[in-house]
């Protein structure tokens, strides 16, 4: 199988199979315990703290472990609203479903949501963010990276427009780690959302990395873990795997941006040969592993479910998304017309992709939209 779909999930690194075993076996201690098995498990989640924090340009003490990031947004936004009062959030028009469902409960019971418009280029309008009554915002998010088109916001002047006026800044920042550098610090964020899974680290496990001066109320209440934040006995072997993943995805961001950003042309270079195609916007500073393209006359879910067939894993859209037949939101917020959105299909590349598997790719994609190439004898056009 070509595996292109790394925004969904990436595969576990065998390093951090390796680093987490020991976890899943004999140090199976509870790290509230305070015999030596116990201090063994803090210590490994302290290294992993640690790790995460390096990631993101954070300090150890800011990083709250999660289920994942659904997790960290959820309690980012609703942490944040449980402790205020209700007023206006502003919020990104194509955030992922954990930003968005969140902001819609939060509609529910009080509260007022500014969406940021964006552009056919996917970035927010920023004169829109300077109009909005600075006095009636409660706290504000925006995604750095976009799971669809891989679009990043240039979240720094945007953040720091907030943080002037002394409004929380939340960010979810799960596409975007691993992939392109991040300073937490520096950029004047005040909460960020990681996820381990999406840098070949396991499921189940994310971050929050918080401002200490910003309040926030916990979703999870029991037994104290992450400062209060986050009560349940930790998963161990996870967040160890995840710091590990973290880790490997510093030490190793230039080179495997590089990579990607190579594979991410040679992709974009072959859909300029088929007529019709258009990479959603193309002009943007975009993630090096994301390409998300259109072909007029196609569906979308029809190109996916053929490429399966062929032993190629893309989506067409996000993942949660796949499946619903409906346009991505995401497209249609950035003003693409309904039926050209039906036709998105996304690739997202990962650290062990290459040249030869993009392609195969190109070559059975032609051939599925009709045009022949040398290579591509046996596969079936759609049409
Ligand atoms: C932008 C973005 N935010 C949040 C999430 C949710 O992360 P998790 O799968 O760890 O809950 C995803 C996953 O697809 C994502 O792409």
């Amino acid at each position: 199988m070509l595996y292109f779909d790394h925004n969904a999930t990436t595969p576990l690194d065998e390093r951090v199979l390796e680093a987490m075993a020991p976890y899943l076996g004999a140090f199976y201690g509870n790290p509230s315990s305070l015999y030596r098995m116990g201090r063994i498990c803090r210590g490994a989640i302290d290294t992993a703290r640690e790790q995460v924090a390096a990631l993101v340009g954070a300090h150890p003490s800011e990083v709250v472990f999660t289920s994942g990031g659904t997790e960290a947004n959820n309690l980012a936004l609703k942490g944040l609203a449980f402790a205020r009062e209700p007023g206006l959030i502003v919020a990104g028009a194509t955030e992922h479903p954990s930003v968005s469902e969140p902001l819609e409960f939060l509609k529910a019971r009080g509260w007022r949501i500014a969406t940021i418009p964006v552009g056919r280029d996917g970035l927010a309008d920023v004169a829109f963010i300077e109009s909005l009554p600075a006095g009636e915002i409660r706290f504000a998010t925006l995604m750095l990276a976009n799971n669809e088109t891989g679009v990043i916001q240039d979240i720094a002047p945007i953040a720091g427009w907030f943080r002037e006026l002394g409004i929380v800044f939340h960010c979810d920042a799960v596409q975007a780690a691993g992939k392109i550098a991040i300073d937490f610090k520096a950029s004047g964020v005040h909460m960020m959302s990681l996820s381990g899974h999406k840098i070949y680290g396991p499921k189940g496990v994310g971050a929050l990395i918080l401002d200490k001066a910003v309040m926030l109320e916990p979703l999870l209440h029991g037994g104290g873990q992450e400062q209060g934040l986050r009560g349940g006995t930790e998963n161990v072997a996870a967040i160890v795997g995840f710091g590990k993943a973290a880790e490997l995805a510093l030490s190793e961001l230039e080179e495997r941006r590089a990579r990607l950003l190579g594979l991410r042309e040679r992709l974009e270079a072959g859909l300029k040969t088929i007529p019709g195609a258009v990479v959603f916007a193309e002009g943007s500073e975009r993630l090096p592993n994301t390409v998300q393209f259109g072909i007029a006359g196609y569906d979308g879910e029809a190109l996916v479910m053929n490429l399966d067939r062929q032993g190629i894993a893309v989506s067409s859209g996000s993942a949660c998304a796949s499946g619903a037949g409906e346009p991505s939101p995401v497209l249609v917020a950035m003003g693409v017309e309904p039926e050209v959105a039906k036709s998105a299909v996304r690739v997202s590349f990962g650290k062990s992709n290459t040249e030869t598997e993009v392609d195969r790719f190109l070559d059975v994609l032609k051939k599925l939209v009709g045009i022949s190439t040398s290579e591509s004898r046996g596969v079936m056009p759609i049409i």
